[in-house]
């Protein structure tokens, strides 16, 4: 297993380009199911998460090449419509090919995610899409199992949870509802760019979709779609760790290729706690000499706060004068770097879904053991700063979404390498 070793503090300087969205590229990987033939697909991130997918559509009879950023895929050979535990059991996402393989086939077995360290995941929302379309769906033996025993047919369908919009059961019902026949009206849709994307890709590829990135989005089912070439959207979550990586280090970064109008909520929090922001075409410019200041950030679905910068924000925090707060709204659980970043000096206290930080003056370098994806960025992003060295372990997670992070920070002046432990 690899590790990260960082040695702390640096300030970042320089430019940085932000690859495409992981979290649009995997639902659209998903969508090319629901053609027949050859589709190109660029700006696609090198990040495991892709690499399983991409392994998972190959499992089902497509042929897939990956290289450089490019995904070309033919999907004329696919037919196998069973998502077997092997490759579903490392990663969540997995779960939206089951709207595609439904509709490409009228029956669709997924392995059933499990849970993951940020808390339970479940998958009510996409189960009550899809019978809403008039799919049965069991769970037997650990797979989800979706059968059109007649032709699936739109409808209208609240998709709001406990914890408000869900957004890959809004990309599955999505992607069953623009075959169905007839009006499909998604209520409570989730809004993120993500969702945007993907519902780009499938007009492109002749879908009838209306009100995209709000929350009722309207469809009329087509009878088949066409393959099409599609160029994947920035990774915004990728950009916001960036932003906060240039804040932590009372930096001065230039993001290449991103549009800040993604990432509204973020560049407000930092306005407010006194970093700089300029944005200037396509590229922003993060500048941070001064003492920050506290601030209190709710994660929300988009357009709020995202909970995938949750966690790059509290190590923020926890090197900022004063009190803030941070409460989580969406993974009401999902505090598992808040231990490991009290090791290196943090001082964050939980109260339910909420982090009480009191600013400390300074981190210590620490072994760090990291827990999911973007708790792990947030302790890579403490190790920049803290004095002396910080080992963060278990750098699959980072894998799984972040592309060339070590070359990426290195580029920019940190003292970071990648080493076999
Ligand atoms: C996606 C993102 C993930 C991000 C999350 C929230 C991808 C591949 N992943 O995950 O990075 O952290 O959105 O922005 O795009 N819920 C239910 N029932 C369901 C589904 C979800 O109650 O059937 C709840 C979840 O437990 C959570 C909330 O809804 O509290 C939002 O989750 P959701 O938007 O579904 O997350 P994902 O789409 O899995």
């Amino acid at each position: 297993m690899d590790a990260i070793l960082i040695d702390g503090p640096s300030r970042l300087e320089g430019t940085v380009r932000v690859s495409g969205a992981k979290n649009a590229a995997l639902p659209i990987l998903a969508a090319s199911v629901l053609a027949k033939g050859r589709m190109r697909l660029t700006n696609v991130p090198q990040v495991s998460d892709v690499f399983s997918m991409v392994r998972l559509l190959k499992s089902l009879g497509a042929k897939v090449g990956f290289e450089q950023g490019v995904v070309d895929i033919d999907t004329k050979s696919l037919n196998r419509n069973k998502a077997d535990y092997r490759y579903v059991s490392t990663m969540r996402a997995t779960v939206c090919l089951l709207g595609p393989l439904l509709a490409r086939f009228g029956q669709a077995l997924v392995s059933l995610p499990g849970g993951c360290v940020i808390g339970p995941r479940p998958i009510d929302l996409h189960i009550k899409g899809l019978r809403a379309l008039g799919a049965e769906v069991n769970l037997e033996h650990g797979y989800v199992i979706a059968e059109a025993k007649k032709p699936l047919k739109g409808n209208v369908i609240y998709l709001g949870g406990a914890y408000g919009s869900s957004v890959l059961a809004t990309a599955n019902v999505l992607m069953t509802a623009v075959l169905a026949k007839g009006r499909t009206v998604i209520e409570s849709a989730a809004c993120e760019p993500e969702i945007v994307d993907l519902g780009k890709f499938l007009i492109r590829m002749g879908a009838r979709i209306e009100g995209l990135g709000s929350p009722l989005i309207e469809i009329e089912g087509v009878k088949n779609l066409s393959p099409c070439d599609y160029d994947i959207i920035f990774d915004r979550i990728e950009a916001g760790s960036y932003m906060i990586a240039a804040a932590i280090s009372r930096g001065d970064v230039t993001i290449r290729d991103v549009s800040v109008e993604a990432l509204g909520a973020v560049a407000d929090k930092l306005t407010e706690a006194g970093v700089q922001l300029r944005s200037n075409g396509n590229q922003l410019r993060i500048k941070s000499r001064s003492a920050l200041k506290p601030v209190s950030v709710t994660t929300l679905a988009y357009p709020g706060f995202p909970t995938d910068l949750q966690a790059q924000m509290t190590a923020l925090m926890s090197l900022t004068p004063g009190i803030s707060v941070i409460t989580e709204k969406i993974f009401p659980e999902r505090f598992m770097h808040v231990s490991e970043l009290n090791r290196m000096g943090a001082q964050i206290r939980l109260e339910g879904n909420n982090a009480i930080i009191s600013g400390a003056k300074g981190l210590s370098g620490a072994p760090v053991m990291a827990s999911d994806l973007r708790a792990s960025a947030a302790l890579v992003l403490a190790g920049l700063v803290a004095k002396g060295q910080t080992q963060v372990s278990r750098v699959y997670h980072l894998d799984r979404g972040y592309e060339g992070l070590v070359e990426k920070l290195k580029s920019l002046g940190a003292k970071i390498k990648r080493v076999k432990q």
